[in-house]
Formats: structure tokens, C-alpha cells, sequence
């Protein structure tokens, strides 16, 4: 396929070289446009050698080619990224004033803006209707994601990740018409890895759990469009790029960030495992082993029940969002269980469904040798709505990929939120 790449003069046009790589290495030829401002903050030789296509902005370069002719008879499909405000506006008025405007103005394929500005760009009301105008004529406008912009600021604005452009790219030439992704636009919260109980300065209870799973979680909801934000216990895998990271080391640190981040979530998934219980004293001194005292007791105590409370908190934040999915906030729960003589696993968990009262809970079946710290995992997916169970197995990546599908169904199918 024959793309063209058009680069807007913003921060973000050095994530674009990422994406130019995701495109040359599934095959794709694409001739890179960058405007004259974006070559202020990449220069022209980045997308000359990475493309391996000559790189110019301007119409009067090759006049015998008439490039912007030919590029725009030849493109199967025109990305732009960092799509700015300034670029947008150009687009929506159709102006022609150099060589990436003009290829705009010819080409008959799909074309897709990624946008990239600081929030009160992007809400600003001529941007809105440049937007508008845009989608009006055909042409796809992604949702920025929210997060970390230029400065120290964050809100809405930010190029989403060079694999979701790529991915709405796809889907776009063949011809869906929601390339938007899944949960584009949406903030989505992961707890993952294994909390640690501190007993003294140097000992802790903790648990098997390596975070490999919430890891997976995290990277498909970002590749889904989503804004993540990763509350990070103790994990044997590192972070993704492209997620926030929150670092919390036991339950109540876990419980703290997991409510602080209620406020902006659409999503909550609670797939760390948390401790239930906790020493009752933390010695502030490491426990001494001495041969003439008597073995010690260590007392534990019950920790919250973090995935209740968040439902609590959901449910009381809007008292009618008892219905299947909640109206406002998806809350996704992981439970490991075990069958026994007086029930199988998925009685245990439809029950534990009802009685914790989030919308999906992901349940693991877990044996002496399974799940923790492996690589593929095996789940059912329930649903409070009372839709079929779905099992997912595979590698967790795999897995989490089905349980994000899944999500992004319950958020625009079955929640009246959509
Ligand atoms: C450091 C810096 C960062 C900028 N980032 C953005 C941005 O992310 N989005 C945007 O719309 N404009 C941004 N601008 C402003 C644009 O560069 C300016 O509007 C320019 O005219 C856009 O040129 P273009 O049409 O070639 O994209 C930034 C400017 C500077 C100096």
C-alpha cells in the first residue's frame, strides 16, 4: 500500500518515527510530507532515511513530477500526525499553500488525523468545528488520549500511542467504519502485580503474583486507545511504555491510589493480587531471632475490600447505576478460584460476582501449577448482565486482549453510557 505521512509542526512529531516504522516494516511504501514548522522539531534526513523515499515540502520541488499530484493520485491512504490546530484549520478551509495541503486537497483515498495540542487547543471552539467539518467530508478525526501533555500539564490532547494510529489506519482502508478504537477517548485504570504486607523494616508478606497478566491488561488497553493508568504493585516484568505508572507496595497504598483514581475512570480493573490479610504491627525494628524467647506470633488483621468499595463508591457517586454495566464507570473484578465438593469454580464465582456487584469478573481456576508467574493463563468472563460466560485461553497477552474486546463491547453495547 502506498502512504502518505504528513507530519504537523508539533512536540509530538518525534513519536511519529516510531509510527513510519510500524507502516515500512508491514510492507508499506510511504513518502513522508513533513510541513515547514515540524521540521523545527524533526528534521527531514529522520524521514528520508527511516522511509527510504526522498522528502520534500514544498511544490516546487521536482515541478516535473508535479509531486503533490501524483502523491495524491498514487496514496492509498493519508495519515497525519501530529495532526495540530493549525493543521486541522488548513484542512477543514482546504487551503493549499504547501506541499502536505495540496496532496490533502488531491487525494480520493481514506484519510485519517491523529491529533496532538494542549487541551484548550483541541476544546477550543473553532478547533471543534474544523473537526466537525472534517468528519462531516469523510474524513477520519481520532480522539487525542488524555495524559501528560508538553509542560507539566495533562488533559485531553496527547498523539495516541504510533500502534493505535497505526491500528485505526488499518482498519480504516479496509474500509470499517469505526476505526475509532474500542475505547478511544477512555481512561482506564489497571491495579496489577502482588501486594507486599510489611512485618519490620526488611520483611514482608507477599504473594506468587508476578503482574504479567495486569502488564498484558494494560499494554491492550493502551493498543485499544485507551489512556492508562497502571497501579503497580509489586511486579516481575517491567512497565509498559505509553501507561502511567503508579507504584504502591501494599493494600491500603493500593486502596488509596485505586480511589484517588475512581474520580476519572471509565474503567477499573482490579487484576493485582492484594493481600486479604496484614500483619496487625509493622515493627519499626528488625524481629530479633533470639534462642532464650519463645517462637513469635504474628498477628494479622483483615485488609478492605478494595473492589467492593469501588463499587460502593460507584454506586453511591450515582444512585440508579445499578443496571447491568453500571451508566457511568465499568468495574472489572479477577478472582482466583477452587472447586470443591460443595460447588464447582464458576458457581463460586457467579456468586462472588453478585456478591461484590462489579460488572465483569475475570475468573482464574487455579491449581497448584497454574497462572502465577506463567506465561498463558485460562479464564471465564462473567458479566453481571447475565450474558454467556466467555472463556479465554492463551498466552496472556492473548487473554488480554478477549477481556479488553470484551470491555469495549460491555462500554459501547450494553451500557447506556455509549
Ligand atoms: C514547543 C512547541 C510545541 C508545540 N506543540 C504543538 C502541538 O502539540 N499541537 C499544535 O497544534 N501546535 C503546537 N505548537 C504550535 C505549532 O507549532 C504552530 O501552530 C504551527 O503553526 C503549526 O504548524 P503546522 O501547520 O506545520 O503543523 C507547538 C509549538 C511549539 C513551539
Amino acid at each position: 500500500m502506498r502512504i502518505v505521512l504528513g507530519v504537523g509542526g508539533g512536540i509530538a512529531a518525534y513519536k511519529v518515527a516510531s509510527l513510519l516504522r510500524l507502516f515500512t516494516e508491514a510492507g508499506h511504501n510511504v513518502t513522508v510530507i513533513p510541513t515547514e514548522v515540524s521540521t523545527r522539531f524533526v528534521g527531514t534526513a529522520t524521514w528520508e532515511a527511516l522511509s527510504g523515499n526522498p522528502v520534500s515540502n514544498s511544490v516546487f520541488d521536482d515541478v516535473h513530477q508535479v509531486n503533490h499530484v501524483r502523491l495524491g493520485h498514487e496514496a492509498d491512504l493519508v495519515v497525519i500526525a501530529p495532526a495540530t490546530a493549525d493543521l486541522l484549520a488548513k484542512a477543514a478551509t482546504g487551503q493549499a499553500g504547501d506541499l502536505l495541503t495540496n496532496t490533502l486537497l488531491m487525494a480520493r483515498g481514506p484519510v485519517l488525523f491523529a491529533p496532538a495540542m494542549h487541551t484548550e487547543m483541541w476544546q477550543h471552539a473553532a478547533t471543534r468545528a474544523n473537526v466537525e467539518m472534517l468528519r462531516t467530508r469523510g474524513a477520519a478525526v481520532l480522539e487525542p488520549a488524555t495524559g501528560r501533555l508538553t509542560g507539566a500539564d495533562s488533559g485531553p490532547g496527547r498523539l495516541p500511542e504510533p500502534q493505535v494510529i497505526f491500528d485505526a489506519a488499518m482498519a480504516l482502508v479496509q474500509g470499517q467504519t469505526d476505526y475509532q478504537l474500542p475505547l478511544a477517548g477512555r481512561t482506564v485504570t489497571i491495579s496489577a502485580g502482588g501486594t507486599r504486607e510489611p512485618l519490620d523494616p526488611v520483611r514482608f508478606l507477599g504473594n506468587r503474583s508476578s503482574g504479567k497478566q495486569g502488564v498484558a491488561l494494560a499494554v491492550a488497553a493502551r493498543n485499544a486507545g485507551a489512556t492508562v493508568r497502571l497501579l503497580a504493585a509489586h511486579m516481575e516484568v517491567p512497565v509498559p511504555a505509553g501507561v502511567d505508572v503508579v507504584p504502591v507496595e501494599t493494600a491500603l497504598q493500593l486502596r488509596e491510589a485505586a480511589l484517588a483514581a475512581a474520580a476519572d475512570s471509565d474503567v477499573i480493573i482490579m487484576s493485582a493480587a492484594v493481600a486479604d490479610f496484614r500483619p496487625a504491627e509493622v515493627s519499626d525494628t528488625k524481629i530479633k531471632k533470639r534462642d532464650d524467647s519463645a517462637d513469635p506470633v504474628i498477628t494479622l488483621v483483615r485488609n478492605p475490600d478494595i473492589l467492593h468499595e469501588l463499587v460502593e463508591l460507584r454506586n453511591s457517586a450515582l444512585p440508579n447505576a445499578a443496571g447491568p454495566a453500571g451508566d457511568h464507570q465499568l468495574i472489572v473484578g479477577f478472582a482466583a478460584e477452587t472447586g470443591d465438593s460443595h460447588g464447582d469454580v464458576l458457581a463460586y464465582a457467579q456468586a462472588k460476582l453478585q456478591r461484590k456487584g462489579c460488572d465483569l469478573l475475570v475468573v482464574n481456576h487455579v491449581g497448584s501449577d497454574k497462572v502465577f508467574g506463567q506465561d498463558t493463563n485460562s479464564v471465564v468472563i462473567l458479566a453481571r448482565s447475565g450474558s454467556e460466560p466467555q472463556e479465554a485461553a492463551g498466552t496472556k497477552t492473548e487473554v488480554a486482549a478477549a477481556i479488553i474486546s470484551r470491555i469495549g463491547f460491555e462500554l459501547n453495547h450494553v451500557s447506556p453510557r455509549a
